[in-house]
């Protein structure tokens, strides 16, 4: 199966990152023809610092690749390095109803955030679908709340279809990755980077340690058991536990006699267990930019390959050429 999805480097990832979406595209890669890239274009909607979003890319290209993404079974790339997906965009948006896209959430949600309500956030969606079509996915994992752009993208697939003749794209399913795990943040929310409640994967193990140190948790005395309803740290306990440690666990929580503190510096360990190798391979493709900018380019080089026959027969259909 193609599979493709796309990741915004608006931030920094953090380990709901990882457990909810790239852990799971990463599996992909084994069974499957994967295209995975960094929607730059897509960031500019939010983020109008042009370091930031130059950083912020260069960062999560270079997690995916820490976090395991192997270069020779899927492919990775930056969405502004494929000229034909903006080129797409336009042609969709003239088969896209304005009603199709004031019916989308995710344009108003982001408006109520105080995000400035561009011609860009509106079209949104177009440029998903570009995206998504252009190398005619079969299946396209996601978390809930682009389950609707999915749909829309279905929609605008049709709309052309319907004007120009089918036979051009594919229509994408949606794998909804919100049901495999919700990871818990550091006061107990769904971790999320708007909600400032996040652990990082990368950056400094100091400042890591000090943000699980500093978990919200209630004054169960250390004797005593203690809660798991509600309850942040017991899940990522569970998350990141090791299969012979998970027993530990719940005889902590059943038993009581261990503190919260010392929970936290268990669940410290354990995840420097977990991302240990990816925190360093992170640190020694940091030291060689030009590794990972030949890594994009060929990944822009291989997208290319699907992409340019499929623009062709595009062109053709709507009449330019
Ligand atoms: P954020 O909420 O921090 O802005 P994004 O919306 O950029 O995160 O999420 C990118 C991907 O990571 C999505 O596929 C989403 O489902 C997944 N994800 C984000 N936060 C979590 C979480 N706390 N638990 C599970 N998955 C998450
Ligand atoms: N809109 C997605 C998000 O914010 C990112 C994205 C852009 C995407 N284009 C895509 C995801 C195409 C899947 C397929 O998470």
């Amino acid at each position: 199966m193609r599979v493709l999805s796309g990741v915004q480097p608006s931030g920094t990832l953090h380990i709901g990152n990882y457990f909810g979406a790239i852990r799971q595209f990463i599996e992909l890669q084994e069974e499957n023809d994967c295209f995975y890239f960094l929607a730059d274009l897509h960031a500019l909607t939010t983020v109008h610092d042009p370091e930031a979003l130059r950083r912020n890319t260069w960062e999560l290209a270079t997690a995916f690749l820490a976090l395991g993404l192997d270069p020779a079974k899927a492919v990775l790339y930056r969405q502004s390095d494929l000229v034909e997906i903006p080129e797409l965009t336009w042609i969709l948006s003239t088969v896209t109803s304005m009603g199709l896209l004031q019916r989308c959430h995710s344009y108003k949600d982001k408006v109520s955030q105080g995000i400035v309500p561009s011609h860009g956030l509106f079209a949104y969606p177009v440029l998903m679908a570009a995206d998504i079509l252009i190398v005619r996915s079969d299946l396209v994992p996601v978390g809930k709340d682009q389950k609707q752009h999915l749909e829309v993208t279905r929609d605008i697939a049709a709309s052309f279809h319907a004007r120009y003749g089918d036979g051009v794209f594919t229509l994408p399913e949606p794998i909804i990755l919100d049901e495999v795990a919700v990871v818990p943040g550091i006061d107990g929310r769904k971790m999320s980077k708007s909600y400032g409640n996040t652990i990082d994967i990368f950056g400094p193990e100091k400042a890591i340690r000090k943000r699980i140190m500093s978990m919200v948790t209630d004054s169960t005395p250390v004797e005593s058991p203690k809660p798991r309803e509600g309850n942040g740290l017991y899940a990522l306990l569970k998350l990141f536990a090791p299969p012979g440690e998970k027993a530990w666990v719940e005889r902590a929580f059943d038993e009581g006699g261990v503190g919260y503190g010392d929970m936290k510096k268990r669940l410290f360990g354990w995840y420097l267990e977990t991302f240990g190798e990816a925190r360093r391979r992170y640190e020694k493709l940091s030291a060689d930019p030009g590794q990972v900018e030949e890594i994009l380019q060929d990944g822009a080089n291989r997208a290319r390959q699907v992409v340019a026959p499929l623009m062709e027969k595009v062109r053709r259909r709507v009449g330019l050429r």
